[in-house]
């Protein structure tokens, strides 16, 4: 995609979990919004994850479940036009073995991180329409997951988080709309990072073959929807919660 085409040059887009996988400067969502001139703001729990490499490319370290230190983004953030929630985690285990903390951690993280990122963004947009400020038009964009609607062995927690970020999504993007904020989720299948590369070989086999399409995403494919919706080209794109998972099922 051209740099001219999705308009999102001289933007400040904050992207979560901007230290590995899909969020990051590596190869995907920041270093794809870098190449479309967006300024980014990396925020990542792991610091030294994420990567000084221009000046449009700060660094935030940030556990997202943390009140403060979410608080703390906003204030380092020169308006931010655009927030990719990306962080998340999975603690997999059959729900006999659960342990309350796999349960906390992973529904701290996925879905109260989202939240709390989502708030910070939507007040500081309102505080400034309120000064009368003209603000520029903005969008959040979440991650889900397929899992949340096909269920996955071992995934009640993560699979809980991920439905809760979806059912914010929606809700959210009626609320804000009138602030000029849309609010979208991707909901990805079965994406190639260090999350995916956890899931014991012979289990990858098995979910490879549930995809039509042959392969596992890759998540620079992933990254391409979350620039799209990002961006102001989809600007009559609201509370959509949009697959790209090679048609998985589970
Ligand atoms: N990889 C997949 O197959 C897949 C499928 C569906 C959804 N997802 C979702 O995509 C998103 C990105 O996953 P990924 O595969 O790139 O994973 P990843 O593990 O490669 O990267 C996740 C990043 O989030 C960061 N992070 C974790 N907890 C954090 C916290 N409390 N605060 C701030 N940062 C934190 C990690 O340090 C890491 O850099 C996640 O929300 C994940 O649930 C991934």
């Amino acid at each position: 995609m051209t740099s001219s085409w999705l308009q999102l040059a001289q933007k400040t887009a904050i992207v979560t979990g901007a230290g590995s996988g899909i969020g990051a400067m590596g190869y995907t969502v920041a270093r794809s919004l870098l190449n479309q001139q967006c300024r980014v703001i990396q925020v990542d729990r792991d610091e030294a994850s994420m990567q000084h490499i221009t000046k449009d490319a700060s660094v935030v370290q940030c556990d997202v479940s943390q009140e403060d230190q979410v608080r703390n983004v906003f204030v380092q953030s020169d308006n931010p036009s655009i927030l990719i929630n990306c962080a998340g985690i999975t603690r997999d285990g059959w729900i006999s073995n659960l342990s309350n903390d796999d349960w906390d951690s992973v529904l701290d993280i996925n879905l109260k991180g989202t939240f709390l990122m989502c708030r910070e963004f939507i007040r500081l947009q309102n505080e400034r329409l309120k000064q009368g400020e003209d603000r520029p038009a903005c969008s959040i964009v979440n991650v889900g997951s397929v899992v949340s609607e096909l269920g996955n062995l071992g995934q009640t927690n993560y699979a809980a988080s991920k439905g809760g970020v979806l059912g914010l999504t929606r809700a959210l993007a009626k609320e804000v709309a009138r602030s000029h904020i849309r609010v979208n989720a991707v909901v990805p299948g079965f994406i190639d990072t260090p999350m995916a590369q956890q899931v014991p070989v012979h289990v990858q086999e098995q979910i490879r073959n549930q995809i039509p399409l042959g392969r596992f995403g890759k998540p620079e494919e992933v990254a391409d929807l979350i620039l799209f919706l990002a961006s102001p080209r989809s600007s009559y794109i609201t509370g959509e919660c949009i697959k790209v998972s090679g048609m998985i099922s589970l």
